[in-house]
C-alpha cells in the first residue's frame, strides 16, 4: 500500500497536489462567501419565515457542494502525507526520531489531519442542525428553526472558516520545509 502510494503522487504529483488545493480553496472560500456575503444579504428580507427557509436552501446547496472535496481533500492528503516520506524522514523502523526538524514538519501533518477530524465533525453536524431546521421550517416551528440556523451561522461556520486558515497556512509552511 505505501509503495502504491508512493509510486501514485510520483506519476501525479501536479494533479495531486492541484485537487488538494482547489478543494481546500471550494470549501474553505465557499464558507467565507455565504458567511459574509449572502448571510448579510439575506438578513435584510423581513419575513422571518421566508428569511429562514431562503438561508436553509442556501447552506444546502453550499453542503452539497462542498463535501465531494472534503473526501478529496482527505484522499489527495494521505497520498502526499506517504508520497513525501515525512514519517520516515523522522523515525526509523523502530519509531525512534532520527532528526529532530523531520519530526517538527511530521507532527504539522499530523496537525493538519487534527484540524481536517474537527473540520469534517463539524460539517456534519451542520449538515445535521440544517436538516432540523427545514423541517422545523415545515412544521411552521419557527423558533425552533432559528435556533439551529443562527448556531450554524454565529459558531460553527467561522470556527471553520478560522480552522480552514490554519490549515491552509500550515500546508504552505509544509510546502516550503523540504
Ligand atoms: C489530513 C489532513 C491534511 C494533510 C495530511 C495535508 C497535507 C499537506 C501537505 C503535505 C501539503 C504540502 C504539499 C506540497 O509540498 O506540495 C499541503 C498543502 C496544502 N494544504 Fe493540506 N493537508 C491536510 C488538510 C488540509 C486542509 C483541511 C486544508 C484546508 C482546508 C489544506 C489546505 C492546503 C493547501 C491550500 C496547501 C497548499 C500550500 C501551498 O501550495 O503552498 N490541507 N497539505
Amino acid at each position: 500500500m505505501k509503495e502504491f502510494l508512493v509510486q501514485t503522487f510520483a506519476d501525479h504529483r501536479n494533479v495531486i497536489v492541484f485537487l488538494h488545493v482547489i478543494s481546500a480553496v471550494i470549501w474553505v472560500g465557499g464558507m467565507i462567501a455565504i458567511r459574509f456575503a449572502t448571510h448579510q444579504s439575506l438578513a435584510q428580507i423581513e419575513d422571518p419565515k421566508l428569511r429562514l427557509e431562503r438561508a436553509a436552501h442556501t447552506l444546502k446547496r453550499l453542503f452539497s457542494i462542498v463535501w465531494p472535496f472534503v473526501i478529496i481533500l482527505i484522499l489527495t492528503a494521505v497520498i502526499m502525507a506517504v508520497g513525501l516520506g515525512f514519517r520516515a524522514a523522522a523515525m526509523d523502523a523502530s519509531g525512534n526520531v532520527i532528526n529532530e526538524y523531520a519530526m517538527g514538519i511530521y507532527n504539522m501533518v499530523h496537525v493538519k489531519e487534527a484540524i481536517w477530524l474537527i473540520m469534517s465533525l463539524n460539517l456534519a453536524a451542520m449538515m445535521f442542525r440544517r436538516r432540523k431546521a427545514e423541517i422545523a421550517l415545515r412544521e411552521g416551528n419557527i423558533a425552533v428553526a432559528k435556533g439551529m440556523l443562527e448556531m450554524i451561522a454565529k459558531y460553527m461556520v467561522p470556527v471553520n472558516i478560522v480552522l480552514g486558515i490554519c490549515a491552509i497556512f500550515i500546508g504552505v509552511t509544509l510546502r516550503n520545509a523540504y
